[in-house]
């Protein structure tokens, strides 16, 4: 987790094995590096998931790599929150409730100020604010965290792909550095997936999916990710191996990190069928697992 290699993407670390070993011996060195464990969203299990404190904690525990999900305010704000509607992770019937929708693109970004995000998770997190994309990107500079960027809902966000792109620019992190090292954007939107691609063809990116995907599929998602990204429960060795065997948008193996893992033992079956990484709400506990 905390050290320079482990913020290496897993194809560069792939690449770096190959140049040590006899070309035999190659495609077996590939398959045991150790898959990157990722927070998901920062690190959910201990904290208000997707605020501040979620991804100090992951920064807390050594994790370098964290996953979130931004959506759109309905006056153009990106900010961070996972479901569609505010209400689990907010005190929204309680500060509005006379608003019949509380879906996030209903409200404005200093409605969505006004909101407890971190009571739900228990007192100490009490006042903890939904974060904006732009403060989180510079909680994660300061923290020297790298980003896993969820495209949520990006149907009901039209346009949205630009926007983040505008605010990852203006933040920095579109530079060489970021972009190589330090960012891949995701969705379960292909059309969003395909769109960063086209508009950014050097950034990673990765097409998550709810079922698994035929090889016909994958081929089709090759050309515009890096990754295809399923519920861990539904990876198998065959469905990894099928994955390695294509070429991903960079001309690179295509890459598979599964979420959510929790288990320890969960952690060593997925890492055995040799997955590039996976991301969990117990990074610490997944992260020991691997030895
Ligand atoms: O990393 C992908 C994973 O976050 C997708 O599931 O529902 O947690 O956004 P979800
Ligand atoms: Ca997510």
């Amino acid at each position: 987790m905390r050290s320079r290699t482990a913020a290496v993407t897993s194809v560069a670390l792939s690449t770096a094995a190959a140049l040590l070993v006899p070309a035999a011996a190659q495609t077996a060195t590939a398959a045991e590096v150790r898959p990157r464990v990722s927070g998901h969203r920062g690190a959910a299990g201990y904290a208000p998931e997707n605020t501040l404190p979620s991804f100090d904690k992951a920064d807390a525990l050594g994790v370098d790599w964290v996953e979130t999900d931004v959506q759109r305010t309905r006056d153009g704000e990106l900010i961070l929150l996972h479901d569609r509607d505010l209400r689990r992770t907010t005190n929204v019937e309680t500060v509005f409730p006379s608003r019949a929708n509380r879906a996030v693109g209903d409200f404005t970004a200093a409605e969505l100020a006004r909101l407890d995000a971190g009571s739900w998770k228990g007192a100490p997190f009490a006042g903890t604010r939904i974060p904006t994309l732009s403060q989180t990107l510079d909680r994660l500079d300061r923290n020297g965290q790298n980003l896993l960027l969820e495209i949520k809902q990006p149907d009901l966000h039209p346009g949205i792909e630009g926007d983040i792109l505008d605010v990852l620019a203006r933040k920095g992190w579109l530079d060489e550095n970021h972009v190589r090292n330090r960012l891949t954007v995701m969705s379960f939107g292909t059309n969003s997936v395909r769109t960063i691609h086209q508009k950014r063809p050097d950034l990673m990116t990765s097409v998550l999916v709810s079922s698994r995907p035929s090889l016909s599929a994958l081929r089709g998602y090759a050309t515009y990710a890096d990754q295809v990204n399923p519920d861990y429960r539904q990876v198998s060795g065959d469905f990894v191996a099928t994955v390695h065997a294509l070429k991903g948008a960079h001309g690179k193996r295509l890459e598979t990190v599964p979420w959510v893992v929790n288990t320890a033992s969960a952690a060593r079956t997925v890492a055995g069928w040799g997955v590039d990484g996976m991301t969990s709400d117990l990074p610490d506990v997944v992260d020991k697992a691997l030895g």
